[in-house]
């Protein structure tokens, strides 16, 4: 089983899209990328939106020889929408290219069980037009020698949370196992937690709390490090909305973590990138303001000259060789 991410925090961007290749089904999971559009009350660097085009072209890449599509839920991180959102490179054409392959199987976040509205609108396209496609919610489905096994819907962060529900996946094939928990904040419920320990995955990749949130409440998080402690795992992968937080190193120091949890980049690279919570130095380090004239409105028209300069950006990241691998 060979596991590459294509998105995430540690590479610089906002998601948790990541490839598995089992002994027979090549699986991409939450096939998207965001980036967040204020921090520090600063928009995305260059260095970020650069990653964000390199995770988006890994993800057109790697659809082409994938057999078996799983969507979590569908918020803009996880799932490509069909509307025009430059800093997620996306818009009608991107959102068919990712989805409408009459050979591809989607697993799929249930449209109509467990789903706040909002995220039931951005589902309907895809439930309308792919033929191949299941709902998830606490199914297992065996394909050859791999079985994918979801996890009922589980509260998107705390229990009760506004934004909706998630499903983890548990894949396996004859030789190893790999389960990714979506956006559990933690795990912020025992339920999440159960799930991670009834399957015991070989390899696990968690989001992990929302500690850089002004919302987050502290007992939250010292929930999450509990549930944490929990897993008997030597190691595990920690990233997505944790990495967002500029102090991830020092609280995983704290928590006794640091030679058990891992940013997702290093089944790639050696250094996580982090660019979001380290906005401010960026933006000091290279001021966007004067190197280019109007870079935002002018990105957001789409303008040759940036995209390419964006492009060139993106060739210079450590993560870029993967286009090659996929
Ligand atoms: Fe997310």
């Amino acid at each position: 089983m060979e596991i590459f991410p294509l998105a995430a925090e540690s590479l610089g961007s906002r998601g948790m899209c990541v490839v598995v290749k089992t002994q027979d089904q090549q699986i991409l999971i939450d096939p998207s990328v965001s980036l967040g559009p204020l921090r520090y009350g600063l928009k995305p660097h260059l260095k970020e939106i650069a990653a964000a085009y390199l995770s988006r072209q890994l993800i057109l890449e790697a659809v082409k020889r994938s057999t078996i599509i799983i969507q979590t839920h569908y918020h803009g991180d996880h799932y490509t929408l069909g509307i025009e959102r430059p800093y997620e490179f996306t818009d009608h054409k991107i959102q068919e290219q990712v989805y409408n392959h009459p050979n591809i199987i989607i697993l799929a976040k249930d449209h109509k069980k467990k789903i706040n509205y909002n995220q039931k609108k951005r589902a309907h396209w895809l439930w309308e037009k792919n033929v191949k496609i299941y709902s998830a919610d606490a199914n297992k489905f065996l394909y050859g020698k791999t079985q994918i096994t979801f996890s009922p819907p589980l509260p998107h962060g705390a229990t009760g949370s506004q934004s909706g529900w998630v499903i983890s996946v548990f894949i396996e094939d004859l030789e190893s196992s790999v389960l990714l928990t979506s956006d559990v904040h933690g795990p912020s419920n025992d339920a999440a937690l159960e799930f991670i320990l009834e399957n015991n995955p070989k390899h696990l990749i968690l989001d992990g709390p929302s500690t850089y949130h002004p919302k987050q409440m502290q007992e939250e998080t010292e929930a999450a490090f509990r549930r944490l402690h929990q897993l008997p795992h030597e190691h595990y992968y920690l990233d997505h909305h944790f990495l967002r937080d500029r102090n991830w190193p020092g609280i995983l120091e704290e928590q006794n973590l640091t030679k058990k949890a891992f940013p997702l980049s290093s089944l790639v690279i050696n250094t996580p990138l982090c660019l979001e919570s380290r906005r401010d130095e960026l933006h000091a380090m290279e001021p966007m303001k004067g190197q280019y004239q109007d870079f935002y409105s002018l990105f957001e028209e789409k303008n040759e000259a940036i995209l390419s300069i964006i492009k060139d950006r993106a060739s210079t990241l450590p993560f870029a060789f993967l286009k090659q691998g996929l």
